[in-house]
C-alpha cells in the first residue's frame, strides 16, 4: 500500500491518498474541498482510481472535499455510523474493514474528540483523525466530546497497537508530519503513559481554547457532504 499525506495550510489538515499498487485503486481520507483541484490532480497524474473518501470524523474547521469528489470522480463517500452523515454511500463501524484493491483498512472506533471518531488501520500505519496527535490530541469540549472516553480510546485501542506503527495525524501546528504509537506512549504530554485518566481529564477541561473559526459553516456543511442537493441511499459496507 503507498501513502501521500498531503496538507491545507489554511486549516493545518492532512490528508492523505493510500492505494493499492497492483490494481490502482485509491481511498483518500478527510479531504478538504479547497484542495480538491489539487487531489484530482494528483490522483491523475498517478492513474489511480479513486474509490473512496473516508472521513475520520465530522470536522468543524474545515469542509469536506467528500460530496465534490463523489460529483467529480464517482467516488464512494464513507463514514461512522453515528455521524448523523445523511449524504454518505457506506456508513461503518469499528471492527469493520474497507476492501481497497487487494488490501484492506481496517475500521478502529475511538471516539472521543467527537462522539463518532474513527481511525483507519492500513499495514503498519494508523490514520488518527483529532483521536491522537503528534505530542498532542483533539479538543473534547464540544461535537459531544468527553475526555474520559477518547483517553480510553487512545490507551486501549491505539496504545496496543505495536510501537513502531506510524501515526498519521488529522493535524498539526507545528510542522510534523507523522510518529509512532511507541514514540507518542513515551512523549505525548497529555495521553503519554505517565499521565493517569484524572491528569487527562484535568488538562483537557483547561485548556480554554477559543471556537474553530468556521464551526458555524463547517458543521452543517459537513453533515451533507460539503454540497448540497438530495441525500443518497446509505448501505452498510
Ligand atoms: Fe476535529
Amino acid at each position: 500500500m503507498q501513502i501521500r499525506q498531503l496538507f491545507d495550510p489554511e486549516s493545518s489538515t492532512f490528508s492523505y491518498l493510500v492505494w493499492d499498487n497492483s490494481t490502482r485503486e485509491a481511498a483518500l481520507i478527510d479531504p478538504v474541498q479547497s484542495q480538491v483541484h489539487r487531489d484530482i490532480q494528483l490522483i491523475r497524474e498517478l492513474r489511480l482510481i479513486l474509490k473512496y473518501t473516508l472521513e475520520t470524523h465530522v470536522h468543524a474547521d474545515h469542509v469536506t472535499g467528500s460530496g465534490v469528489l463523489r460529483q467529480k470522480l464517482n467516488s464512494i463517500v464513507v463514514v461512522h455510523e453515528d455521524s448523523q452523515t445523511k449524504c454518505a454511500d457506506v456508513q461503518i463501524k469499528g471492527g469493520d474493514f474497507i476492501p481497497l484493491g487487494t488490501k484492506r483498512i481496517n475500521v478502529i472506533n475511538t471516539p472521543g474528540h467527537t462522539n463518532s471518531d474513527i481511525s483507519y488501520l492500513v499495514n503498519g500505519a494508523v490514520f488518527t483523525g483529532d483521536s491522537l496527535l503528534i505530542r498532542g490530541c483533539g479538543r473534547t469540549d464540544f461535537q459531544s466530546g468527553n475526555a474520559s472516553l477518547l483517553y480510553q480510546s487512545v490507551r486501549q485501542q491505539l496504545f496496543t497497537l505495536p510501537g513502531d506503527t506510524l501515526v498519521y495525524p488529522g493535524h498539526d501546528y507545528k510542522g510534523r508530519c507523522c510518529s509512532t504509537i511507541a514514540e507518542e506512549m513515551a512523549h505525548n504530554p497529555r495521553l503519554g503513559l505517565d499521565k493517569s485518566l484524572d491528569d487527562f481529564v484535568d488538562i483537557m477541561s483547561n485548556l480554554k481554547l477559543a471556537p474553530p473559526k468556521h464551526i458555524h459553516e463547517a458543521l452543517p456543511s459537513n453533515l451533507r457532504c460539503g454540497v448540497s442537493g438530495k441525500d443518497t441511499a446509505i448501505t452498510r459496507l
